[in-house]
């Protein structure tokens, strides 16, 4: 499956089956968390096989999780966005090896992740295999998610930018974020506000730079 395939494949699945991830794909994503936490300084750890994390209410959400990517990092709000940026390359990368995921808030029992002094764990990723699929979600219009302040037509690029960004997970699907074509192939990227919006825009940005090609544009003030 290529990286646009895994984008439009990947729906939030809560529910999973009793499979631990198969050694491969589990050798792969440690292997591709550490590339990531190299180029970017979080601290993304990736837990495997830890029935109890979430127990109690959050089993009542979803169902029979025992994997997880902890999205740790400096506690430093101004990297919102990277952990949402970071954290949808893993998982696209785990849907490219056929294991589903769903971006959780009320987070996991931490019994095995390492948080340092100076750094939080902002969110996890339940990671597994569905035992139901996950269906797409509603979209708005491309039309209330972007504006064209450049002076010509939208290119092609941009559309296809646009069409990623759509795919993207968010907080209760809010998809509060603005995409914004200048002059000289610049892209300005926005939050509209909401919880967890910032992160939501660091995964929406991703998206973004898969669909329209990191190599057609630059971001106005937005640089990783
Ligand atoms: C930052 C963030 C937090 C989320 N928190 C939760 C959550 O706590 N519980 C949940 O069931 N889904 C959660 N989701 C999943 C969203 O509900 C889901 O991404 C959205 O409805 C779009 O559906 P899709 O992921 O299938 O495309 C979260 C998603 C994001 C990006």
């Amino acid at each position: 499956m290529n990286i646009h395939e895994a984008m439009q494949q990947r729906h939030s699945v809560r529910q999973y089956t009793d499979a631990p991830l198969s050694a491969d794909a589990a050798q792969q994503l440690v292997g591709y968390v550490g590339e990531c936490n190299q180029l970017s300084g979080m601290h993304l750890q990736l837990v495997l096989g830890d029935t109890k994390a979430f127990g109690g209410f959050r089993r009542l959400i979803i169902k029979n999780a025992a994997n997880y990517l902890a999205v740790v990092g400096p506690d430093d709000s101004a990297l919102d966005y990277s952990s949402g940026y970071w954290g949808e390359k893993v998982v696209l990368r785990a849907k490219q090896l056929g294991v589903d995921s769903c971006w959780f808030s009320m987070g996991a029992k931490k019994g095995s992740v390492e948080i340092l002094p100076g750094e939080k764990m902002r969110i996890v990723v339940v990671l597994g295999y569905g035992a139901v699929p996950g269906t797409p979600h509603q979209s708005k219009p491309s039309t209330e998610l972007c504006a064209n302040e450049s002076g010509d037509e939208l290119p092609e690029w941009f559309v296809q930018g646009i069409e990623a960004a759509l795919l993207a997970p968010t907080a209760r699907n809010q998809q509060k974020f603005c995409f914004t074509l200048l002059p000289h192939r610049t892209v300005r990227a926005e939050s509209l506000g909401g919880p967890f919006s910032d992160i939501d825009l660091g995964i929406a940005c991703c998206h973004f730079e898969i669909g329209a090609g990191k190599e057609n544009f630059s971001w106005a003030d937005r640089i990783d």
